[in-house]
């Protein structure tokens, strides 16, 4: 047996949500790859064959029910992917408002049931949410999509920072209540990817971090496709190593992405095994020691994923 096959999804339904283009359709490829049933979410055309295609417009909250309507049955995993740069009009709603008015509308529905996932695509701009707590706070305190979307209004927050800020707060929030319910939730943190978002905003997305990217002789993180099952245990290794040395934050930073990827499918995987906890948005334990339990409770960490080994027996 594979690495990979210890991290397959045969028999799961698995929903995409901004699986059309960049990391989203790497992830339904890869998913395609591991034996799930994959449902992709998208304003924009899906083109990857075998998947069932479900237009939706996360800005607009009918969009959103009529999506889940039409989805038709209970999902084992959802990838929150969608996602749009500063300077798009709805940019709270596409990158936060509509996911989290989708996962209520799913929960509502009892259509994530007990073992099933969520992972959110934060960004390397939603770290340091902590300090914005109680703000953040009164954002996720809102009821539904249009007083939140008021309440950003209101508060001159429709921007990429705020709300990539908004999911690792929410994420960290909706932890602790989700694994009560027996859904795992996390959000991964991606430094400068090379995708057609980050293309469209080359000179800032792609020039953040260029400087050590240069002196370190490593380039931007790519959404990996579906070549990512064969070099898995290469990664893994890698991973590990990260894991067991002291590593410097530019050197971390640089390889996030690679292998985050193996900690994102494998969150996702269905099978509860024993939770590690370790910062919301992370993909390893991070500058500070792993939280605990304490954490978890308070709505400040989230439990990273079941399979991931924790970092004492890596
Ligand atoms: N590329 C990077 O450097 C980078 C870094 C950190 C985080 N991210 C995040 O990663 C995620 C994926 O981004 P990507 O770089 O793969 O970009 P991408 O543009 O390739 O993918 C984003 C997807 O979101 C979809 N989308 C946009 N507006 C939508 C709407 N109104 N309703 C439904 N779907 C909509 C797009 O059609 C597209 O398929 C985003 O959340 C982004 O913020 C990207």
């Amino acid at each position: 047996m594979t690495l990979f096959d210890a991290f397959r999804y045969d028999g799961k339904r698995a929903l995409v949500v901004g699986g059309a283009s960049g990391m989203g359709a790497a992830t339904a490829e890869l998913l395609q790859d591991a034996g799930a049933e994959v449902v992709v979410m998208d304003f924009a055309d899906v083109t990857l064959p075998g998947a069932k295609a479900i237009q939706v417009n996360l800005a607009d909250a009918a969009s959103i029910d009529a999506a889940v309507d039409e989805l038709g049955g209970q999902v084992d995993t959802l990838f929150s992917c969608a996602g749009v740069a500063d300077g798009t009009p709805g940019i709270e709603k596409i990158n936060f408002i509509g996911h989290r008015h989708l996962i209520d509308r799913l929960l509502a529905k009892h259509m994530l049931p007990r073992g099933s996932a969520i992972g959110f695509i934060s960004s390397a701009e939603g770290l340091g949410w902590e300090a914005n707590l109680p703000l953040l706070n009164e954002l996720l305190d809102t009821p539904d999509f249009d007083s939140a979307a008021r309440w950003v209004q209101e508060h001159g927050k429709a921007d990429y920072m705020s709300m990539k800020q908004a999911i690792c707060a929410y994420v960290a929030r909706q932890a602790f209540p989700l694994l009560k319910e027996g859904i795992r939730i996390n959000a991964i943190c991606p430094g400068p990817t090379d995708t057609p978002l980050a293309q469209a905003n080359k000179e800032m997305w792609l020039g953040f971090g260029s400087d050590y990217r240069g002196e370190v002789g490593v380039e931007a993180s790519t959404p990996l496709l579906q070549r990512l099952g064969d070099r898995w245990p290469g990664v893994l290794a890698e991973t590990r190593r990260l894991l067991r040395s002291a590593v410097t934050d530019a050197e971390r930073s640089t390889r996030a992405t690679s292998s985050s990827m193996v900690m994102w499918v494998s969150l996702s995987s269905g099978r509860i095994g024993p939770v590690n906890c370790g910062l919301v948005g992370t993909t390893w334990p991070n500058r500070s020691s792993s939280p605990g339990p304490d954490r978890l409770k308070s709505g400040t960490a989230a439990p990273t994923c079941a399979l991931w080994p924790a970092a004492d027996t890596v």
